[in-house]
């Protein structure tokens, strides 16, 4: 029903083209709206080589192609059941924008590297490799972490060898090791590994930089957990991690989202829903309560926006987005809204991108090479602007892009560039 009332709508707009008796203001006003005010970024993951896909993001929420950029190195899927399933990594967070520091960062999952690219910030879908890619420190690097001010990147590693490992950020000479930052996780995996159980889904900073958590799902029934270590001054990760548990009911904690005023974190956790990890107590161990969603089949992905106070988390089998509120004061959670996408779409990975102070949300649907826009004007209000299909972009690049492209992450044109 909405394309066709959208593809009625453009009909009618070039209908009126057509037959305009005003073409000087119907080609100013086009070219006013084609001008981009950000970018989206994701990977193709692909096994021949990897690629950042960049798509420009105009006033009006919607993208437009962008660029396919070498990531530096290979992609890689990890073994799964249904094979080659949309969500190749079992991760969120293949590629990270710091904003503040024109800074992106990504990783190879077949060549075990990340690697490191600036952004132009008049024109963000221009992005330049800095130095070269590094080892990540383990392999099948699915996930990493930008620190705010942009002086430390972390990898989590999900194969045989698995856990994390920071790098110091020169934005001349690009990604070095730093020392006491290696830590294994330890789980029994294999490169690629078989997941999504049993495989480590997102690393993040907490919302004061002081902690590293990595979310690890467990085999159901047997629940995963958070890995959580100190981020020590100097960068440094505390030797050894703090284990926190779903409560019962949880068992595959996979995304995990800050909670903006509090120390506590959504996690989504693909076989009930949600779950909230709260730190208030001190130190890395959290307390958890499980946030049911209703008809829900692996909610794997989230991403908070300021501008409605509310949670996105994304769902692969059933492509439905389903927008949570978390009260900041009681962290009790209540599911808003249920928005459904196109069958088979595969939601994965997204990102919340503000433009002239409205949010809007992308959503990388793996499984069909598109990405969904939806304009969140208001609480329990998203609305669909737009199932943008990246595949003709890529075709234009040369670029092979099937189900299993990962992550997503934006940058706006600051308003003084
Ligand atoms: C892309 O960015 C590079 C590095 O900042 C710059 O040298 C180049 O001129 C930019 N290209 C375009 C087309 O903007
Ligand atoms: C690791 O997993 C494999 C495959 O499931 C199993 O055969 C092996 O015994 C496990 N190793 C350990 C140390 O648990
Ligand atoms: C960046 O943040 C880290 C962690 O909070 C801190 O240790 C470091 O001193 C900061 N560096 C700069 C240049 O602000
Ligand atoms: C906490 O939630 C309230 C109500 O939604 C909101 O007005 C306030 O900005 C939130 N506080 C923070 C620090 O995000
Ligand atoms: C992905 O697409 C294939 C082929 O159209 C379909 O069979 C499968 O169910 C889809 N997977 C998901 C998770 O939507």
């Amino acid at each position: 029903m909405k394309f066709s009332i959208s593809a009625a709508f453009v009909f009618a707009a070039i209908s009126a083209n057509l037959v305009s008796a005003r073409p000087l203001f119907q080609k100013q006003a086009r070219q006013a709206s084609t001008t981009p005010v950000g970018a989206a970024y994701f990977i193709t993951n692909g096994a021949s080589g990897n690629m950042i896909m960049t798509a420009n993001v105009l006033p009006d929420g919607r993208l437009s192609c962008g660029q396919a950029v070498k990531a530096g190195g290979l992609g890689l899927a990890g073994a799964s059941t249904p094979a080659n399933g949309p969500d190749s990594l079992f991760s969120q967070g293949a590629v990270k924008v710091n904003q503040a520091g024109n800074m992106l960062a990504t990783l190879n999952p077949g060549s075990n590297t990340i690697s490191l690219f600036s952004i132009d910030p008049t024109n963000p879908s221009n992005i330049t490799m800095v130095g070269m890619p590094v080892g990540s420190g383990g392999e099948f690097p699915n996930s990493l972490a930008i620190n705010a001010n942009g002086t430390q990147v972390c990898a989590l590693n999900s194969g045989s060898t698995n856990g994390v490992q920071c790098f110091n950020v020169d934005m001349q000479l690009g990604l070095t090791s730093q020392p006491n930052t290696l830590r294994l996780i330890g789980l029994n995996q294999t490169t690629p590994p078989s997941g999504p159980a049993n495989t480590p889904g997102h690393v993040i900073y907490s919302a004061d930089g002081s902690q590293l958590i990595a979310t690890v799902k467990g085999v159901p029934p047997m629940p995963g957990f958070l890995a959580t270590w100190d981020v020590l001054p100097g960068g440094a990760l505390s030797a050894a991690y703090t284990k926190s548990v779903p409560a019962p009911g949880g068992a595959l904690p996979f995304s995990a989202t800050v909670i903006p005023g509090t120390t506590a974190i959504l996690a989504t956790d693909a076989f009930v829903g949600a779950s909230v990890f709260d730190f208030s107590q001190g130190g890395n161990a959290a307390t958890s309560t499980i946030i049911p969603i209703p008809n829900q089949k692996a909610t794997c992905w989230s991403a908070f926006s300021q501008a409605t106070g509310n949670f996105y988390v994304t769902d692969v089998d059933s492509s439905m987005m389903t927008e949570l509120n978390i009260n900041n004061q009681t962290l009790a959670g209540t599911v808003v809204a249920q928005y459904p996408m196109a069958p088979g779409s595969g939601l994965v990975d997204l990102d919340i991108l503000t433009i002239n102070g409205m949010d809007y949300a992308y959503i990388n649907q793996a499984n069909v090479t598109s990405v969904q826009v939806m304009a969140l004007t208001a609480p329990g209000k998203a609305q669909y602007i737009e199932t943008f299909d990246v595949s003709e972009c890529a075709a234009v690049e040369g670029v092979p892009l099937t189900a299993g492209s990962m992550g997503m992450t934006s940058f706006v044109i600051p308003t003084t560039a």
